[in-house]
């Protein structure tokens, strides 16, 4: 299974911040956004990560990830050079696919707690899975509508009125036919390449899985100030009262042995003196 995280588009809506660096760069609590994504894929145990992103932000990503080597993974960088949709990641990422199943979340989504509705998906072998998520405001994002029996029957692009409240989260999981599937949808009337319309075209062949997400897990918005500020004090109340790091990619690669305890004390010894290595320290002396 290869991961791409697609981290470009240029991010307007959050205007300043986002007139210098991109928004999978701002800050969530004590950390750049794009590692909330990042360690959920590796949490899925994927090791083949490609970063889609715009000239301007690929060589921040560089820097704060390189080739990924100190995380037990390969990290590669593909660029968009213009925001052409979320499915044209397939086809600039067609290489680094080549005949594998690819798993697909947007750098400014994040996720926490149970993920077995993430690893289910990953087990199956043909066809795509995406999800579904109880939100207030639907409109805002991919809509799935189900019939009576709990099976999904239509998906709509930021309908206007939307026909359920279950959004599609940026992280769907496809066999490798969604590459063809990518390069054979038209662009959308705001000149893109929508996921939904890929979506859509394995609704249509009967090969899409819809998996509602329950209420245990939290799927949170990046959108607007508010929401960064309500995902920073979220996981700044978690961490302070575990003591313990989400999306700590360091920790993620020991712990799923990506990385074993010689390399994960060079990757420590790498980082500056901070509340940030004094964490992956105690982590390293603590089992
Ligand atoms: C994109 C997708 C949408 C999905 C959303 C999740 O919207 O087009 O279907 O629900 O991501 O974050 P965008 O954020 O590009 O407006």
């Amino acid at each position: 299974m290869k991961g791409i995280v697609l981290a470009g588009g240029s991010g307007t809506r959050l205007y300043p911040i986002t007139k210098v660096y991109s928004k999978q760069l701002t800050v969530i609590y004590d950390k750049p956004l794009i590692y909330y994504p990042v360690s959920i894929l590796m949490l899925g145990g994927i090791k083949d990560i490609l970063i889609v992103s715009n000239k301007e932000t690929i060589p921040m990503y560089q820097t704060l990830f390189g080739d990924g080597s100190h995380l037990g993974v390969n990290i590669r960088y593909v660029l968009q050079s213009a925001p052409n949709g979320i499915a044209e990641s397939f086809i600039l990422g067609e290489q680094f696919i080549g005949n594998d199943p690819v798993s697909l979340i947007l750098g400014d989504n994040i996720f926490y707690g149970q993920l077995d509705f993430f690893y289910n998906a990953l087990k199956r072998s043909s066809g795509a899975t995406i999800f579904g998520y109880r939100v207030n405001d639907p409109d805002r994002y991919g809509v799935v509508e189900f019939d009576k029996s709990g099976k999904a029957i239509s998906i709509e692009e930021k309908p206007k009125y939307p026909k359920s409240n279950f959004a599609v989260p940026g992280l769907y999981v496809y066999d490798n036919s969604v590459v063809e599937i990518s390069k054979n949808i038209k662009p959308s009337p705001r000149g893109e390449l929508e996921i939904t319309d890929v979506n859509n075209t394995y609704l249509n062949a009967g090969t899409l899985q819809v998996e509602k997400i329950g209420r245990g897990v939290a799927w949170l918005d990046t959108g607007t100030p508010e929401a960064l500020l309500q995902a920073s004090n979220f996981f700044g109340v978690i961490e302070d009262r575990q003591g313990l790091k989400v999306a700590c990619l360091e920790e993620i690669a020991y712990l799923m042995n990506f990385i074993n305890k010689e390399q994960f004390e060079q990757t420590i010894n790498a980082i500056p003196r901070s509340a940030y290595r004094t964490y992956l320290e105690r982590i390293l002396n603590e089992e």
